[in-house]
């Protein structure tokens, strides 16, 4: 599939830190095309603009200058679990889909463009991602009250 936007958000759920969640210059990709409630009644709305697994992209290489990354974060989560209807479920192989994912990030992502990687520590710790990832983050920012949010800048450097 040829790309038609400069950015890609490889798994963008309901978009909720997207200020623009219509922005025309972002394709917007997930596994999933669905509307769900959760248990107190909000709606969880995913309506992606292509239907796609981030571990097998369906974009030729080097297509975005920006790819942002905010895979689910939960290895165990009930499929009734209202985080599990937000944010899905990753495999029990994490590991290998956590590689395998910023591997197509970094592979569809131009020279010298940037993957931004946000990572919730709530079942996984950092470090233990970052090893299993085998890739080294440029910098990093821990966010919310609880320091259990992280954002991280790579580049993909020509090789
Ligand atoms: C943490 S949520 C993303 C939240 C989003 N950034 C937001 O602002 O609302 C993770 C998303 O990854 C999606 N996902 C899970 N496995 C995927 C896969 N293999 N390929 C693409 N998307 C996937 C889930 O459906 C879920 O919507």
């Amino acid at each position: 599939m040829k790309p038609t936007t400069p950015i890609l958000d490889a798994c963008c759920g309901s978009r909720m830190f997207w200020f623009d969640k219509d922005n025309p210059n972002v394709t917007f990709m997930d596994i999933r095309d669905e509307e769900c409630v959760l248990s107190d009644g909000q709606t969880v709305i995913v309506h992606p603009n292509v239907i796609g697994d981030f571990t097998k992209m369906p974009f030729p290489d080097k297509s975005f200058k920006l790819v942002v990354f905010d895979p689910p974060h939960l290895v165990w989560a009930g499929k009734n679990a209202n985080l599990y209807k937000r944010y899905g479920r990753l495999d029990r192989d994490w590991a290998t889909e956590l590689k395998a994912g910023l591997d197509e990030c970094m592979r569809v992502c131009d020279d010298y463009g940037i993957v931004i990687f946000k990572w919730a520590e709530s079942q996984l710790k950092l470090r233990t991602v970052l090893e299993a990832i085998e890739r080294q983050p440029l910098f990093g920012h821990r966010s919310n009250a609880s320091g259990k949010t992280i954002w991280m800048a790579f580049m993909k450097f020509p090789s």
